[in-house]
């Protein structure tokens, strides 16, 4: 049986990875602060020289473009000095044939209008998107100098139940849901309606991690989305829909981010294979019934 690490295992996607591995018959380590913080480098070599991961997935992250605006220094820190000691920490525990998935992001490329391909120029417009280019950039040095063998995704939207409400789906279906519960007419606060972005089921991005590590690749970056693309205005349109009340809809501007990438899609081809392909809408659905019950 395969040892598992998972490490930032107690945010949103972590509980979706730990599920994903143990149904396949893997044993999984899940781990978090404080027992394990990537920014205290003998915390990670005490867990791995215990544990000797067959494989290992970072989850801890930054991962709010909006908290990264706010605190680039800490973003910087977490995203790069923290994913650079779970590589050091292998290396100086001798774990050099674990296979490691860090997590990057869609937000590294530079504005593009059409499904992105991973050639495809980087630019990020944010302090986020920045973190997760220097990571990159990180792995593939240590893939030189150590021969790691190391999984770099570049992520798309992903969401589901469980997501905070600083992302844009969970907050729109829980003010709804809100409304909807009380049987009131009532307000909602909105961002930027106009982008568009690639977003999907956790469920279906959780299993392409565990595909990418347990099968040989003769790639190490990897586009993870759909495919198909959503204006957030109309993702909003479906969400009010869900709800019997006359809601009005108020644009806030503390939700307005100083620069952003206008049309975000994937271009799957390098994992379509492992794609689920759960429809967007149903999950939104079960996310709104989630906060209305709760
Ligand atoms: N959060 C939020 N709140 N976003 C809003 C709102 C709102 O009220 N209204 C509109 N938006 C728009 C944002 O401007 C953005 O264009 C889009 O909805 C998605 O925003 P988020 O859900 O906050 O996610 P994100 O795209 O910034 O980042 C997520 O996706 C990345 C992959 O593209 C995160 O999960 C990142 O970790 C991930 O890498």
């Amino acid at each position: 049986m395969k040892n598992v690490a998972i490490i930032g295992a107690s945010g949103f996607v972590g509980p979706y990875l730990v599920q994903e591995f143990t149904q396949a018959g893997y044993s999984v380590f899940p781990v978090d602060l404080p027992e394990v913080d990537i920014l205290k480098r003998e915390t990670l070599d005490a867990f791995f020289t215990k544990v000797k991961p067959d494989f290992v997935v970072n989850l801890a992250a930054i991962s709010s473009v909006s908290a990264s605006w706010n605190n680039p220094g800490l973003t910087v820190q977490v995203n790069v000095n923290g994913s650079l000691n779970i590589l050091d920490s292998l290396v100086s525990v001798g774990l050099l044939s674990s296979r490691i998935l860090l997590v990057g992001s869609s937000e590294q490329y530079a504005p593009c209008d059409r499904p992105i391909l991973e050639t495809d120029p980087l630019l990020a417009t944010n302090p986020y998107g920045v973190s997760k280019i220097a990571q990159e950039n990180f792995s593939s040095l240590y893939q030189k100098k150590y021969g790691l063998k190391i999984i770099n995704t570049r992520s798309f939207n992903h969401t589901g139940v469980g997501q905070s409400d600083q992302f844009v789906i969970p907050s729109f279906c829980k003010q709804v849901a809100e409304i909807d519960k009380r049987g009131v007419p009532g307000k909602i606060a909105v961002g930027n309606l106009s982008a568009y972005r690639d977003i999907s089921d956790v469920r279906d991005v959780v299993h392409v991690y565990r595909m990418l590590l347990e099968e040989d690749q003769t790639e190490s970056i990897f586009n993870v989305g759909s495919g198909k693309v959503h204006r957030i205005k109309d993702l909003l349109d479906y969400i009010l829909s869900l709800s019997s009340c006359k809601i009005e809809v108020i644009e806030d501007s503390a939700r307005m981010r100083p620069v952003e990438n206008p049309y975000l899609c994937c271009n799957p081809s390098r994992i379509e294979r492992y794609w689920g392909g759960r429809d967007l809408k149903d999950t939104i659905r079960e996310m709104f019934l989630y906060f209305k019950e709760h």
